[in-house]
């Protein structure tokens, strides 16, 4: 396997939303990107932030943001995210009759383009799929809420994309979402993930960039070679 050096996304759904633009400079020195959940209350449950929230935190950090789309009809909405000046932009294979129609669209529009895989749907069918994306979203969860419990099950999925990219020589970051913290982060990393998410893990730290810090230093011992 030969995996890149480690990424970790803070998730700012875990932060104080009345003081975001602090939140988002806790991390600044030590995030590498920052995780921005969007939900619509119809493809997942949940209610958080959209595009105006986005557009005004650029304003206010370097840190690359890379958009969790989980959004019903993201055809419509992501390339606005691109457009808003997002570094990735992630949506739900399960939201999307055409991933490669939307691919090439957020990276026309400037993007880099990450497909999301939720608990209970197979990798297989998209592996395929995957030169035409930048970045392959496995959630460790079920995607809607963050502090859920970490399901190890779900890392085969990392294990079956881990080699396809291998043996295909892609270049693609595959991101574990959902449950990552000092515990679990070990076990992604050593099933080939490359990229990880953190909210509950960061921002309910008492130093969110120490944790950040920490959580990159077990990834990169953990990874398949190190
Ligand atoms: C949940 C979101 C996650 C969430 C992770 O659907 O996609 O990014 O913020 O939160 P933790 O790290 O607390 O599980
Ligand atoms: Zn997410």
């Amino acid at each position: 396997m030969t995996v890149p050096p480690p990424i970790v996304a803070p998730s700012i759904l875990a932060a104080d939303f009345a003081h975001l633009a602090e939140e988002v400079r806790a991390v600044e020195d030590a995030a590498d990107w920052l995780h921005v959940d969007v939900m619509d209350n119809h493809f997942v449950p949940n209610l958080t932030i959209g595009l105006p929230v986005v557009q005004s935190l650029r304003a206010v950090t370097a840190l690359p943001f890379d958009v969790h789309l989980m959004i019903e009809d993201p055809r419509r909405w992501a390339p606005g995210y691109a457009d808003a000046g997002a570094y990735n932009v992630t949506f739900h294979a399960e939201a999307s009759d055409d991933p490669v129609a939307l691919a090439k669209d957020l990276r026309s529009a400037g993007a880099k383009a990450g497909l999301a895989i939720d608990r209970d749907t197979p990798i297989e069918p998209y592996l395929d799929l995957l030169p035409s994306f930048d970045t392959l979203l496995i959630m460790t969860i079920k995607a809607g809420f963050g502090g859920q419990r970490f399901i190890p099950q779900l890392l085969d999925k990392v294990r079956a994309a881990r080699r396809h990219v291998d043996a295909g020589h892609l270049e693609l970051r595959i991101e574990v979402d959902g449950g990552i913290a000092a515990d679990t982060i070990e076990q992604a990393a050593a099933a080939g993930a490359d990229a990880f998410v953190a909210g509950t893990a960061v921002y309910g730290a008492a130093d969110p960039a120490e944790a950040v810090r920490h959580l990159r230093g077990l990834a990169e011992r953990a990874a398949p070679g190190a």
